[in-house]
Order: structure tokens, then sequence, then C-alpha cells
């Protein structure tokens, strides 16, 4: 019986085991080295698999909130005007604003700082949050003043048949 301590007898080879794990050192830090290589192409080969699903995968999450949702009669949202709703979940509070030249903007209504709740400031033209004065304009939802850096994620909102809709939540 071959225990593999021993080259075999038959074939003149030694056992398999041993040249995965030679004991020799010479042998040894080869078969370390080239272990070492495969180890990090494959992980590398993964970790660039892995960050290419992340990022598709959050792009996804972040375009997935694509459905049409009725908000309500258009006639209901006066110029200088807003109005609550939530989307695209029950736990996602929105403002609608109609401007002053009458066009239709929407934004979550979480602000960007320490998510207070955002509101129209009619005088201002802007959103503001009470909580440390944070303001955002109404083109963009950029941070125009106090703490907030970060814009407010965009809603797409279409008016059709005289009724207005959300469609779609951006990043
Ligand atoms: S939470 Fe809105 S400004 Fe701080």
């Amino acid at each position: 019986m071959n225990t593999g301590t021993e080259p075999c007898t038959s074939c003149k080879k030694s056992a398999k085991w041993r040249d995965d794990f030679p004991v020799e050192w010479e042998g040894d830090n080869y078969v370390t080295r080239r272990e070492m290589v495969k180890f990090l192409t494959l992980g590398s080969l993964f970790l660039a698999v892995a960050n290419w699903i992340t990022a598709f995968g959050s792009r996804s999450l972040r375009r997935g909130s694509q459905n049409r949702q009725l908000l309500g009669p258009s006639d209901d949202l006066k110029v200088n005007g807003s109005a609550l709703f939530r989307y695209p979940t029950e736990k996602d509070p929105c403002i609608a604003v109609r401007t002053v030249e009458g066009k239709l903007v929407a934004y979550s209504q979480v602000c960007t700082h320490l998510s207070c709740a955002v509101v129209y400031d009619k005088a201002e033209q802007s959103l503001f949050c009470p909580c440390h004065n944070g303001r955002f304009n109404l083109e963009q939802g950029t941070p125009i003043a106090g703490p907030p850096t970060r814009p407010l994620p965009r809603i797409r909102l279409e008016e059709s048949g005289g009724q207005i809709y959300a469609t779609e939540r951006e990043a």
C-alpha cells in the first residue's frame, strides 16, 4: 500500500497530494506563488463581477420605481400651489408644486439633511425645510440655503387627460 510518502512503484510518479503540497521549500514556494496568482486572478475577477452586479442592481433599483400612479385631477393643483402624495410606496412622502409659470414639478418630501419634511414656501417659491432652515430650488431640487448638500430626489410627473400621474422616481 502506498501511503503517499513514497513514489508510486508502478508508475514512478509521486502521489498527487505531494504535487499539490510538496515538502521541499522550493517546490512549496513555487506552488504557493502559482496558487496565489490563481487566487488573486480569480478573486479580482469575482470582485469585478460582483461590482458590476452591484452597480447594475443599484441602478435598476434607482430606476426601478417606474410604476405609473394616478395622483389626481390637474385642476386640483393651482398655480403656485402644492400637493402632497406618496410615491412609489406609501412610505415615500412626496410634494408636487405647480410653479408660477405653470410648470409641474415634484420631489421627495424627505429633506436630504436629516430627513425632516420639506414644504412649499409660496412667498419664496422654493421648498423649505423648517428643521434647520434648509431650502431647495424648484427647478432641480438643489439645495440653495441651510445645511443640506444633496438635491431632493425628483419625481417625474405626467399630465394627460386632465389627470396627473407620477411615473418615475429619480435618484
Ligand atoms: S433636516 Fe432639513 S435642513 Fe436639516
